[in-house]
């Protein structure tokens, strides 16, 4: 089934459109090639450009646009997006591979430990240290 501007678009040839002068965004399934509004958008262009390559559904909406920027869409629609071509979002961030952040924690906190201990222990050491050669030199 093929959008306003009757073309199928696949995800790959969607993201080439990322420049200025030609900027291509996927919302909700449909290609819009919105180019000639990149001076006009009221969010400014650098928003749209960092919309490209990827699904900007969930960026449109979360703007929450009116009801006048719905309106105007239908205008730069060129066509849908074969859904089958687009990644699957993952639904959380892996933030490490191989570090347990509860591990990785726990040795921050022994180290601490051993360091507060040894510090007093080797400023004590000093003190001693200069008690005694003071000591020697007066007698
Ligand atoms: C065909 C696509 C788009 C159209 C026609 C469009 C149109 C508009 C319009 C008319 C406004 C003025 C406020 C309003 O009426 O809602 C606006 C604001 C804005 N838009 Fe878009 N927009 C599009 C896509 C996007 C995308 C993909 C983003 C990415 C985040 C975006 C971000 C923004 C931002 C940040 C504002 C300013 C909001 C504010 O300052 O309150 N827009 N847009």
């Amino acid at each position: 089934m093929a959008g306003a501007g009757g073309k199928v678009y696949s995800f790959q040839e969607v993201s080439e459109h990322k420049d200025r002068n030609d900027c291509w965004l996927i919302i909700a399934g449909k290609v819009y090639d919105v180019s000639p509004f990149m001076e006009d958008h009221p969010g400014g262009d650098e928003v749209l450009l960092a919309c490209t390559g990827k699904d900007a559904t969930a960026d449109f909406e979360d703007i929450g646009h009116t009801e006048t920027a719905k309106e105007l869409m239908p205008k730069y629609c060129i066509g849908e997006v074969d859904a089958s071509t687009v990644p699957a979002k993952p639904a959380y961030r892996v933030v490490s591979e191989d570090v347990n952040p509860k591990q990785e924690a726990a040795s921050q906190g022994a180290w601490l430990t051993a360091m507060q201990l040894v510090v007093p222990v080797v400023l004590l050491g000093m003190a001693f240290a200069l008690q005694n050669f003071a000591k020697a030199r007066t007698e």
